[in-house]
């Protein structure tokens, strides 16, 4: 019996020591001590023994129980302590995973663009997400009633300028940044501007209100298309592993005098038409140009003596066609499924 008290004493402390909440304690507390308890159900053999026996048991059964009560008050006493103390650090508590991030396929793709240009040795260039209507429209050659504004509509933002007019839009594409590029480094020029653009578009699998842009600008003298092709050419081959097919149309931009578009032919349907390029087998990617004179003028350079090809790249639609990635959507969407991809 004595050894039966002795480990049931050894056991209940054991127990009591790793009890960290109340609730536990007190049913601890009942399964040792109390009227159905493990030291009550020992005691009811003590009717058997003799006087002395019955005495000493009895002795040790009161030490037992009174030890076990101490332990039992020592550990709610601090389990409350703490339950009150705001700074007390649970360390047994299971950590928090942090997850890991990636880089957004479009950040990727702005990496990948501006190593490549810097080593042809353009300057890369950041721009005003919120644009004067000056420089997203007027200086590009596209005055307030032409028409062509209405191939890039906008949001317009309602706080006036410092001449009390009504002139902030969400740019519509990276080409404002041509004329304030001419205007602070002159001629002759190369930069390269990425960036995030907006239109007030109905969306679809490849249209999206919010989406990027690289915009190119190379100005010298005797700066001709064959240096926009070079240019270009290079590119494409640096970003894709796989060769692309490439289809050039002429284009109208306002900007340039000579425009032309280049098609990329869809990487995910390989032509067969699929929803990501409106089922023509080819997608939209470039609009490029020879620089209009009337926007070499507003950046202040002399369009006798210099001359220049100017391109803006559908950068989001350049990463869909890398990653066939089939609806635009996604890469705003904020979806980790998607995301945890690249
Ligand atoms: N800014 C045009 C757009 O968003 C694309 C573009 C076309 C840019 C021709 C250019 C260019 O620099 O020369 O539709």
């Amino acid at each position: 019996m004595i050894n039966k008290l002795e480990q049931l004493k050894e056991e209940a402390i054991k127990k009591i020591k790793e009890i960290k909440n109340l609730d536990a304690l007190q049913n601890l507390e009942k399964q040792y001590l109390g009227r159905k308890g493990e030291l009550t159900a020992i005691l009811r053999g003590i009717a058997d023994l003799s006087i002395d026996d019955k005495k000493k048991i009895g002795r040790l059964s009161n030490e037992v129980k009174n030890e076990l009560k101490e332990n039992f008050l020592k550990i709610k006493n601090i389990i409350e302590a703490r339950a009150s103390d705001a700074s007390f650090v649970d360390v047994s508590l299971p950590g928090k995973t942090i997850e890991q991030g990636s880089v957004h396929p479009i950040s990727q793709m702005i990496n990948d663009l501006d190593d490549l240009f810097s080593k042809m040795g353009f300057m890369v260039l950041d721009g005003p997400e919120l644009e004067s209507d000056h420089y997203n429209f007027t200086a590009l050659n596209i005055p307030a009633d032409h028409p062509a504004r209405d191939m890039q509509d906008t949001f317009y933002i309602d706080k006036e300028n410092k001449k009390g007019e009504l002139d902030m839009v969400m740019r519509t594409h990276t080409s404002p940044m041509q004329v304030r590029a001419m205007q602070k480094y002159g001629a002759p020029l190369r930069c390269v501007v990425p960036g995030r653009v907006f239109r007030n578009e109905a969306t679809d699998a490849t249209h999206d209100t919010t989406f990027d842009q690289i915009e190119g600008l190379m100005i010298g003298e005797d700066i001709s298309l064959a240096n926009l092709s070079a240019v270009l050419k290079e590119v494409l081959h640096g970003l894709f592993d796989e060769e692309l097919e490439v289809r050039i149309r002429p284009g109208y931009f306002p900007f340039v005098e000579l425009g032309l578009e280049f098609d990329v032919a869809c990487t995910i349907c390989k032509g067969a038409k699929c929803p990501a390029c409106k089922h023509t087998g080819w997608l939209e990617m470039i609009g490029a140009g020879m620089v209009h004179p009337e926007v070499l003028k507003y950046g202040g350079i002399d369009s006798k003596k210099y001359s220049g090809f100017a391109f803006g790249i559908g950068l989001t639609r350049l990463a869909m066609m890398k990653h066939k990635i089939d609806d635009i959507r996604l890469f705003n969407s904020g979806d980790l499924k998607f995301l945890k991809q690249f």
